[in-house]
């Protein structure tokens, strides 16, 4: 409904949430609200690996002991004991301890990458991405009037050699952003030479690198490649996330950087929530340090390698020739590219029942025409064969 006759709401709205950042997660939500289709869209953890159980006897415990701390306000920084907890794992994860300076805790990564870009960004300013890259990033980052340049990447991730180039010849970024293990959504991982490329570039050109390890803990043999925190904590801040490991309805993150970064951090958080709800961080922290969380990430590692093979086994058996794929070693995603358009692909897909991302969300510029983005994680073993059957039928 329009506000007057002559004013509609949209007239009113700030003029950078004109910048077209997208309608795109909320139209992704939209199709897997259908219970019929197979939905190889959205990115959710799998409610098979949610601790309900143990997350209740936890909640119970703190209720007991009469736990104030769970129930009221936290500091900005977080509580006492979550960051401990966070501190110590990614010391045992990663080989680094943050000092206290070094670590604020968020609501959810996609916190820490808005509190980056509010910290950081004037209109105008330049935000390096992989390409294709997490669309809540792209609009994070245009939420603030960035823009946002994709640099391509590869089986072993950012194309960090093509960034380079494009550094020499006068590309100035204020921020790079990256996913470097088991990316959203092409499901690739940077190789490690090209880690400490990284990092190179960004201290010989001065910009600050933001890390987003979502996925990092799911790789599916457990290992992972040096974090680019750990191994260059003087020009990467770290955004990670509970919620693929623990279960997004606590919201809850954390970034990792350097101090005077993490302070700024911390300034804009004043108004976003001021602090992370205390009772996910209590419940986390109980549940991390009984060694609960080692254990829900073992089976959740093997429930998503499972359908991992599984997918790729059916790509393998269904597709085309031409139609080519990445093979994940962790986390929720492949990403497919095909010779034909893929976003009437996708539309014809969900009228036969599947549910699949076309790409061009995923670019900051128009690009992935030819690209699908498979989630494997919440498909049930035995739909991933029909749902890619039926896929295929198609092409
Ligand atoms: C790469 C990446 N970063 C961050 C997030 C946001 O996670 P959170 O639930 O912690 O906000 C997601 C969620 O899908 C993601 O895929």
């Amino acid at each position: 409904m329009a506000l007057t006759s002559a004013r509609r709401w949209s007239d009113l709205f700030a003029v950078r949430t004109r910048a077209a950042a997208g309608d795109g997660i909320a139209a992704i939500l939209g199709v897997l609200a259908n219970p019929e289709l197979i939905s190889f869209a959205g990115g959710f953890p799998d409610p098979a690996t949610f601790p309900a159980e143990r997350a209740a006897e936890a909640l119970r415990e703190l209720a007991d002991a009469g736990d104030a701390s769970a129930f009221q306000y936290a500091p900005t920084q977080g509580l006492a004991g979550t960051r401990e907890v966070l501190a110590a794992r990614l010391e045992a994860l990663q080989g680094r301890r943050p000092a206290e300076a070094e670590l604020l805790v968020t609501s959810g990564g996609i916190e820490a990458l808005e509190l980056v870009a509010k910290s950081f960004l004037d209109p105008g300013d330049t935000v390096v991405v992989e390409a294709p890259t997490y669309l809540g990033a792209i609009m994070a980052f245009r939420g603030y009037e960035a823009e946002v340049l994709g640099v391509p990447l590869d089986a072993d991730g950012l194309r960090v050699d093509e960034l380079e180039a494009r550094l020499a010849g006068g590309l100035r970024p204020k921020l790079l952003y990256t996913i470097p293990d088991h990316q959203n959504p092409a499901g690739v991982t940077l190789a490690a030479e090209r880690r400490a490329a990284l990092v190179e570039l960004a201290r010989r050109h001065g910009f600050l690198v933001v890390e987003d390890v979502a996925y990092r803990e799911l790789g599916f043999d457990g290992s992972a490649l040096p974090s680019l925190w750990s191994a260059a904590p003087d020009v990467v801040v770290q955004a990670g996330t509970t919620s693929k490991t623990f279960f997004p309805g606590v919201r809850l993150g954390w970034a990792v950087g350097p101090a005077e970064v993490v302070a700024q951090l911390a300034s804009a958080k004043q108004t976003t929530d001021q602090c992370a709800g205390a009772l996910g961080q209590r419940l986390f922290e109980l549940y991390a340090s009984r060694g609960w969380l080692d254990e829900q990430l073992e089976r959740s590692r093997a429930l998503y390698a499972r359908r991992c093979a599984r997918l790729l086994a059916a790509l393998e058996r269904e597709l085309p020739a031409g139609a080519a794929w990445t093979r994940p070693v962790g986390g929720f995603f492949s990403w497919l590219t095909l010779p034909l358009d893929a976003e009437a692909l996708a539309l014809r897909a969900a009228e036969h029942g599947v549910a699949v991302v076309p790409g061009t969300p995923f670019f900051p510029d128009g690009r992935g025409g030819t690209n699908l983005r498979l989630s494997y994680s919440m498909v049930g073993e035995e739909l991933i064969d029909a749902g890619i059957e039926r896929l295929a039928s198609l092409l």
